[in-house]
């Protein structure tokens, strides 16, 4: 049996047998660095001529990037090594060239596309790598957490014979010969389920077509949507709110080394510990639109100041480089030439990122000031709102109009019902939405009608109002957008394996 990067620390000082592919390597006239990845993780290995001899550091020299090979050599501390191991090699065989890998350690040099295209090989690289291992430690922490609090995980059916969240987006295909659609939720039949055990939560795929290309969408995408027989939108919230929470401390606990290959602002994610404001929707506009302040803070003020500081940035920065370039100019050693030339290039790249801002945020404002109410609010609302506030939020008691007709109406206020959207800081936005649902069979008869949806398909769900009714509430986790705010991306197609997206189904 082989040994494994992520248990070298068990081996110090011992010989080893890994077993991986070629991550990058670099060689000398008498010394190869290669280093491994296994997939449990990465390792600097050493091969030396003088401890292999000639024909075997030949071998190691035709190494290519993805190479497959074994190594077995002596696990060495090393505290400049990520990992703090390094194998000093005393054999190598090799399982296969690889010739030509079109993907290079610095995934910068290649377009989006050619790395879209490539998914089944970007998965290798480091950062695919790490957001993978969030995902999986996100998904374990999802089961544990609903598992420990009494809920029953089920399976909700794919093929579905009615809409539940709206005509605009669905999936359409042929169920021997009747009209289906692949499920947008799993809810109501979760409903079903949480008469019969109390407390449940679907796990499984869900399919939007949403027809447009955006970093927040994907047609195909994973849900978790816990529904609770006798629990309140108060309690719903409750439950958001200690669930995102368990999820976010287990990743943090368990996944510090690929959350700092992800380069991720863990302070930015330790806001979850903190209680989490619980805005109603007509309050949350005026604070969006800059009426009402939170904590002396003003939304709009607030983006003028950020667009300020992007704006001194900037300058900052182009000054910065000047002087680097003259100073490169002038003369010095190549060494702190090539230090200078990197700086460059980095400080280059944050400025770009500050000319977006600067772009971005006067759009920002002006769609905050003017932001109707009845409106949902758009990507750069929810970044604008959130701004103000360091932990999630939670945005409650929506107007009817732009919601699902199961939800429940708000006592005395038919204008608005109990729903609740989670929205994450920095950015990120919804991750979450939710309900109480309607009750009462009078009026979800009505709100089908009104959403000009067929009754015929919702007969069944209309039972669980006949029979038993009871308050009840539930919500929906997004488990991409969970990993993107997690692992602080921007885009949805680094959050799943093999994302689908509008013009994307390859491979
Ligand atoms: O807000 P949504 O549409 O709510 C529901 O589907 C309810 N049935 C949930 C419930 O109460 N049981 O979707 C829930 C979450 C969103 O907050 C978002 O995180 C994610 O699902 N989501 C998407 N993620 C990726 N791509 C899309 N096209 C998504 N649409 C929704
Ligand atoms: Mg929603």
């Amino acid at each position: 049996m082989h040994q494994f990067i992520n248990e070298l620390e068990k081996h110090e000082g011992k010989e080893v047998t890994l077993k991986g592919w070629v991550y990058n390597a670099r060689f000398g006239a008498n010394h190869a660095f290669i280093e491994m990845r296994d997939g449990t993780g990465f390792a600097p290995c050493v091969v030396a001529k003088d401890d292999v001899g000639e024909t075997l550091f030949e071998t190691a020299k035709k190494l290519t990037r993805e190479s497959s090979f074994a190594i077995k050599g002596t696990v060495s501390k090393d505290d400049r090594a990520k990992g703090g191991y390094e194998i000093i090699a005393s054999n190598i065989e090799i399982y296969n060239y690889a010739k030509d890998y079109p993907i290079k350690v610095n995934e910068a040099e290649h377009g989006v596309r050619h790395l879209a295209d490539r998914r089944h090989l970007w998965l290798r690289s480091k950062r695919q790598w790490a957001i993978m291992r969030v995902r999986n430690e996100i998904i374990m922490g999802i089961h544990e957490f609903f598992q420990k609090e009494g809920f029953l995980q089920m399976d909700s059916p794919i093929f579905t014979g009615n809409a539940a969240e709206g005509t605009t987006d669905l999936f359409g295909t042929d169920f021997f010969g009747d009209p289906a659609y692949l499920a947008q939720t799993g809810q109501l039949y979760g409903e079903a389920m949480c008469m019969a055990q109390g407390k449940i939560y679907t796990f499984g795929p869900t399919f939007r077509a949403e027809k447009s290309d955006t970093p927040r969408h994907l047609a195909e995408f994973w849900m978790i949507e816990p529904e609770m027989a006798f629990y309140t939108n108060e309690m719903n919230m409750d439950l958001i709110e200690k669930f995102t929470r368990h999820v976010v401390n287990r990743c943090l606990a368990n996944c510090k080394n690929e959350l700092e290959i992800l380069e991720r602002d863990i302070s930015r994610l330790e806001t979850v510990n903190q209680d989490y404001p619980r805005v109603p929707y007509t309050e949350a506009i005026q604070i969006l639109r800059g009426e009402k302040d939170v904590n002396g803070k003003n939304a709009i003020q607030v983006q003028k100041d950020d667009l300020a500081a992007a704006q001194q940035g900037i300058e900052e920065k182009t000054k910065d480089i000047a002087e680097r370039e003259k100073a490169i100019k002038g003369g010095m050693k190549k060494g702190a030439r090539k230090f200078n030339e990197a700086k460059i290039l980095s400080l280059r790249s944050e400025i770009a990122t500050l000319e977006e801002a600067c772009r971005n945020i006067p759009k920002w404002i002006e769609s905050a000031q003017n932001f109707k109410h009845g409106e949902d609010f758009g990507n750069s609302d929810e970044t604008v709102l959130t701004r103000v506030f360091d932990a999630p939020v939670m945005v409650y008691n929506w107007p009817t109009k732009i919601k699902a007709f199961y939800m429940k109406e708000v006592e005395g206020n038919p204008d608005y019902v109990k729903g609740v959207d989670l929205l994450a800081p920095d950015g990120y936005g919804e991750v979450v939405g939710g309900s109480e649902r309607e009750t009462d069979i009078d009026v979800l008869v009505q709100k089908i009608k009104d959403h000009n949806l067929p009754m015929e398909p919702f007969e069944w769900y209309l039972d669980l109002r006949r029979f038993g009714s009871v308050p009840h509430s539930g919500f929906g986790l997004g488990l991409e957008r969970m990993v993107r705010w997690i692992c602080g991306i921007h885009h949805l197609r680094e959050t799943i394996p093999f994302p689908r997206r509008y013009g994307r189904l390859l491979p």
